[in-house]
C-alpha cells in the first residue's frame, strides 16, 4: 500500500479542505484548554479516544499527568481560539534491539470534523516523529472506529485486528532536510495563525465593549 506519510514528499494539504490546517505544539500552559476540549467529548467519543468508558475524573487525571517534556501534544484552534482538535504523541520506552516507536491518539470536536483537522494532526505528528528519530508510529483504536480507520488507511498505515481492537502502524523513513524545513514552516505558520486569531479576538472584544456583543440569530 502506498505509504503517504512515510514517503519523501509528505502532503501538506488536508484532503477535504484544500488548505493547510495550522497545527500548534501545546505546552503545560495549555492544560486548561486541553481539559476543556476533552470534557466536551461525549461518552462514545471518549470510548473511541481512550478505548474505554472515561469519566470526567479520569480525564482530569490524564490531563494533570501529561508530561510535556517527554511527549508532544499538538492542537488546532478555531477562530475563537477554542481547541477543536488535539493529538497526543506519546514516546514509547526504548527497548534494546528495537526501533524507537511512538503512539498517536487524537480527538476532534464534532463541530470541527471532516474538515481535515484529524488528517493535519496525523501528518504533523508523523513529520515530528521522523524528525525525532521515531521509526514506527502506532495508533490503537477500536475496529468499529470507521473515521479513524479511514484516516489510518489514507495515511498508508498497516492495520492488524485482534478482539475488536485495531492496531495501525506507520513505518517512517528517517528525517531529511525536507522534513526539517516542513516542520519549521508549520511552526511559523501555526504561530502566525494563532497571533492573528488572538488579535482578532482582542479587537472583537474591544468593539463588543463599546457597542455590545451582537446577538446571534436563533
Ligand atoms: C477520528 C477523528 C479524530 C477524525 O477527525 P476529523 O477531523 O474528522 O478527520 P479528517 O477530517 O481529517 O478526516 C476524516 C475522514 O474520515 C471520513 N469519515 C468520517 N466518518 C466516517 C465514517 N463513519 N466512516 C468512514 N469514513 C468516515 C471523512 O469523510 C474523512 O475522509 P476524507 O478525508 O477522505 O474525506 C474524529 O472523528 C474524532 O475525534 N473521533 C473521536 C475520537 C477518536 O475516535 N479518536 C481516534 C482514536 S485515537
Amino acid at each position: 500500500m502506498h505509504n503517504k506519510l512515510a514517503s519523501k514528499h509528505l502532503p501538506v494539504k488536508p484532503y477535504s479542505t484544500g488548505r493547510t490546517v495550522p497545527v500548534r505544539e501545546l505546552h503545560a500552559g495549555h492544560r486548561k484548554e486541553i481539559l476543556q476540549h476533552l470534557l466536551q467529548l461525549n461518552a462514545e467519543d471518549r470510548r473511541l479516544r481512550f478505548g474505554t468508558q472515561t469519566p470526567d475524573e479520569v480525564i482530569q487525571r490524564y490531563v494533570e499527568r501529561l508530561d510535556f517534556n517527554k511527549d508532544t501534544i499538538f492542537g488546532v484552534f478555531d477562530l475563537n481560539l477554542r481547541l477543536i482538535g488535539m493529538a497526543h504523541l506519546a514516546y514509547l520506552p526504548k527497548i534494546e534491539g528495537q526501533v524507537r516507536a511512538a503512539e498517536f491518539g487524537v480527538s476532534v470536536l464534532p463541530v470541527g470534523r471532516s474538515l481535515g483537522v484529524g488528517t493535519a494532526l496525523l501528518q504533523r505528528s508523523a513529520v515530528h516523529s521522523r524528525n525525532t528519530c521515531i521509526k514506527n508510529l502506532h495508533v490503537h483504536c477500536l475496529s468499529s472506529n470507521k473515521a479513524m480507520m479511514h484516516l489510518a488507511q489514507k495515511a498508508g498505515m498497516s492495520i492488524e485486528y485482534a478482539h475488536g481492537d485495531a492496531d495501525a502502524y506507520l513505518k517512517l523513513l528517517p528525517a531529511n532536510p525536507s522534513t526539517i524545513v516542513q516542520e519549521a514552516a508549520n511552526v511559523q505558520w501555526a504561530d502566525m495563525d494563532y497571533a492573528l486569531k488572538e488579535n482578532l479576538k482582542r479587537s472583537n472584544q474591544a468593539w463588543w465593549w463599546f457597542l455590545g456583543k451582537p446577538k446571534l440569530a436563533p
